[in-house]
């Protein structure tokens, strides 16, 4: 039988779907969204008007973004029954394990939850979107032992996650700082928790399937568990002037540096150069400047030893000190990379439901041939 041409392995390379939303040149560190640089949205937009040029493909006219807005905040408070769910989880959960299984439970809350025409699927985008952020709120008060802050329907999407967070609205700079956070973490082209989307929304499954299993992507740490990795190396390196040797000593190791290296970006993350001003400045803000300090000289070193292999920081090398100095526990670091990510899984579902083809690659056989069936007695 004839070779089947094999793609490369982990399909590196492979164009497997066509997006207008984002454009990204690896070699020479550019991301836009919709055409439009990173940069510019990270000074002049917020997350919501960022998820609407996503969906639509074109910036808001202020009443559309006043609609979208105001249908997004009456998505926040859970429905009825979910509450219980989340007060009846184990304290010791991992809050990536609770995303995952409480925007699964949507489903159940949803009296037409497999409706998958592009009108229903993004307004079941909207429900998760409007739901997540409360539902990692809601389970981080649960596990320490405090009351529930019921979401502020006056609030903004980064407002009113660090006021249910917290117990307290947060200050600009700190609700700005995660919009920015928000806005940098949308999309990010057929990363693998996208691409996970698209399969399986692919089949016609529901909205919350999908998106459940991108969680599921989310969270491994070659992907967005990368940033929480970053925050325990920062964590290990007892000052700023241990940071040269400990770095050095991962190299000689080869161990594989969290926050470093992209299979796309060739050159650093236009992402990571945004965070790392946030993290500058959050740092100096919040007396952090040591993690910071340690951050810096990591990335020079990196760029010493490894630059010349393209191996450069990616977005969750700094978002680990800016979350940081948000005041973010380190085990949420990773389902706030999913509740900026929800707008761009979203995104790429109604792109593929408005043109779908089911994805069924080809795996090559590579095993043996007519085989003998030998009977338990003979084995
Ligand atoms: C995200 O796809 C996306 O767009 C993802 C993302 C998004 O917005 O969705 O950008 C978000 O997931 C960012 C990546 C977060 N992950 C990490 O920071 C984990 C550490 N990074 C590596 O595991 C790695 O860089 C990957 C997984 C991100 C990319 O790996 P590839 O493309 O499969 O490259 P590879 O593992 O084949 O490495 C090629 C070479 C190897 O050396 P050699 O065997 O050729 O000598 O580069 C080396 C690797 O050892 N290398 C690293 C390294 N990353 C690659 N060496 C040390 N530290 C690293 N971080």
């Amino acid at each position: 039988m004839s070779a089947v041409a094999s793609a490369p392995k982990g399909l590196e390379g492979v164009v497997a779907a066509e997006t207008e939303m984002s454009f990204i040149d690896g070699q020479k560190g550019i991301l836009e969204y919709v055409g439009i640089p990173i940069g510019e949205l990270s000074s002049n937009s917020t997350f919501e008007e960022t998820v609407f040029l996503l969906w639509n493909k074109r910036l808001p006219k202020q009443n559309e973004l006043d609609e979208f807005t105001q249908n997004l905040r009456k998505r926040y408070e859970l429905p009825k029954g979910m509450e219980q769910r989340v007060t009846s989880l184990p304290k010791t959960a991992e809050p990536m394990h609770v995303l995952r299984t409480l925007v699964s439970s949507l489903a159940m809350y949803d009296s037409d939850p497999n409706a998958n025409d592009v009108d229903a699927a993004q307004d079941k985008a909207l429900n998760i979107l409007g739901h997540a952020p409360t539902i990692v709120a809601y389970f981080d008060r649960h596990r320490r032992g405090l009351d529930l802050v019921h979401p502020d329907t006056s609030l903004s999407f980064a407002e009113n996650f660090l006021y249910m967070l917290n117990g307290e609205k947060p200050t600009e700079t700190m609700a700005r700082a995660f919009d920015i956070c928000m806005i940098l973490h949308a999309d990010h082209g057929l990363n693998n928790s996208t691409f996970t989307t698209r399969v399986i929304i692919s089949t016609l499954s529901d909205v919350y399937s999908a998106i459940t299993g991108a969680i599921g992507s989310l969270r491994g740490p070659l992907h967005g568990g990368a940033n929480e990795g970053v925050m325990k190396m920062l964590n290990e390196i007892p000052t700023v002037d241990d940071a040269e040797a400990y770095i050095m000593g991962k190299i000689q190791r080869k161990d594989k540096i969290m926050g470093f290296g992209h299979r796309v970006y060739k050159t650093k993350d236009p992402r990571a150069t945004d965070l790392q001003s946030l993290a500058k400045k959050l740092a100096e803000d919040t007396g952090n400047q040591e993690l910071y300090a340690k951050s810096h000289i990591i990335e020079q070193v990196m760029e010493r030893e490894l630059g010349a292999k393209g191996i450069y920081p990616n977005v969750d090398f700094y978002s680990a000190t800016t979350y940081h100095c948000i005041g973010l526990k380190l085990d949420l670091f990773t389902p706030m990379f999913a509740l900026s990510r929800i707008g761009g899984w979203a995104g790429h579902m109604l792109e593929q439901l408005a043109d779908n083809r089911l994805y069924r690659p080809k795996a090559q056989y590579v095993g043996a041939h007519d085989q003998p069936y030998v009977a338990m007695s003979d084995r």
